[in-house]
């Protein structure tokens, strides 16, 4: 990796089919990013296991996850793209990190108060210290920037909190961070409920676009919407259902939110949605047809997780030593 670009960080929880939410708040935005910075794209399977998983569609999920990363353009040689377990540095790192993480701030979290309401029979401790292995995964590669959707803001302050905690104590370890978070896209919501985000780990699907859904599940999907009664097409907080639709149709095509007004201004529901499910639709295409092939090349695949977890560990180890040496471990001899 060349020295002179800054670096990114950042990654998916192999916890489902990635949805559209997936793809336009993060993924998408991480390809355009690839030629200006030193990037790493994990794919984070010790985040996934804080929920209950089933060991044969968590190893499916992750290969899968990887696959999709490449085929919606990241380039596995530009981009470090590997499984965090198989780095172990990202743990060592997590349970230092853990002695500087104050239980009050863990208790603030947003999304542990969420996923213990929904898994009320297993709050287990790696969901409480869930930011926290968070952290570790940033602030391992000396992050400056973490291209992530609005839900994930959060965590990174505590991101930040820790490393600067960390950095006053010992001095100046840890890059602190920032959210890279896009302007549009940053926040799909569900398309049944759109008062709640799209979630992979929605039971409804009828709430998710995965991103391998085919074009006449995406159309059907889309067509099915939520919007309301008053037959408008205008982006407001009191038109969920509809300011969803209009953000991923301006994310897909790059319009922005005045244009697709415009655009929309005489049309009724039924074609604004059939314009938005084949604008949808479309820009999948590709990538469900780089997947399919990807899905044919074992080798090459194997080759990238090998390869790159190597190199994710090179980076993790400067970091890491950096660390046991401020923080008075004994030298390895
Ligand atoms: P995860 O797997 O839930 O989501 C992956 C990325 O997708 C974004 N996202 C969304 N964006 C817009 N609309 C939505 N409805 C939507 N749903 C999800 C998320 O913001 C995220 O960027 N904790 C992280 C994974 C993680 C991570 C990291 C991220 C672990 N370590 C270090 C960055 C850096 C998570 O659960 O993402």
């Amino acid at each position: 990796m060349a020295d002179d670009k800054k670096i990114i960080f950042s990654g998916m929880q192999p916890s489902g089919l990635i949805t559209l939410g997936n793809y336009l708040g993060a993924l998408n935005n991480w390809t355009k990013l690839q030629d200006e910075y030193n990037c790493l794209y994990c794919i984070v399977d010790m985040h996934a296991m804080t929920v209950r998983q089933d060991p044969a569609a968590l190893r499916k999920q992750s290969r899968d996850l990887l696959m999709q990363y490449i085929a919606c353009g990241l380039d596995p040689e530009k981009n470090i793209i590997y499984y965090q377990s198989h780095v172990p540095q990202h743990a060592e790192l997590s349970w230092i990190l853990n002695c500087f993480t104050y239980m009050g701030e863990l208790n603030r979290m947003t999304q542990f108060k969420e996923k213990s309401q929904k898994h009320a029979d297993n709050i287990n401790a790696g969901l409480f210290t869930y930011p926290v292995l968070m952290a570790a995964d940033i602030l391992l590669y000396q992050a400056d920037l973490v291209p992530v959707g609005e839900d994930q803001r959060q965590h990174l302050e505590i991101t930040r909190d820790i490393a600067d905690r960390f950095n006053k104590i010992y001095g100046d370890v840890f890059t602190i961070p920032e959210a890279y978070i896009p302007k549009v896209g940053a926040r799909i919501m569900a398309l049944q409920n759109p008062d709640r985000k799209m979630s992979k780990s929605d039971e409804n699907k009828n709430n998710t676009i995965a991103l391998l859904d085919p074009p006449e599940v995406v159309m059907n999907k889309i067509k099915r919407a939520v919007t309301d009664s008053d037959n408008e097409i205008r982006f407001s907080e009191d038109k969920p259902g509809v300011s969803n639709l209009l953000s991923i149709y301006c994310a897909v095509t790059g319009k922005t939110i005045p244009e697709a007004e415009a655009e929309f201004k005489n049309c009724g529901y039924g074609t604004f949605k059939a314009t938005v499910g084949e604008a949808v639709a479309e820009n999948l295409k590709p990538i469900q047809a780089r997947f399919n092939e990807l899905s044919k090349d074992k080798a090459y695949i194997d080759g990238i997780i090998k390869n790159n977890a190597e190199r994710a560990s090179r980076l993790a180890d400067r970091t890491l030593r950096k660390v046991h040496k401020k923080i008075g471990f004994p030298p390895r001899i």
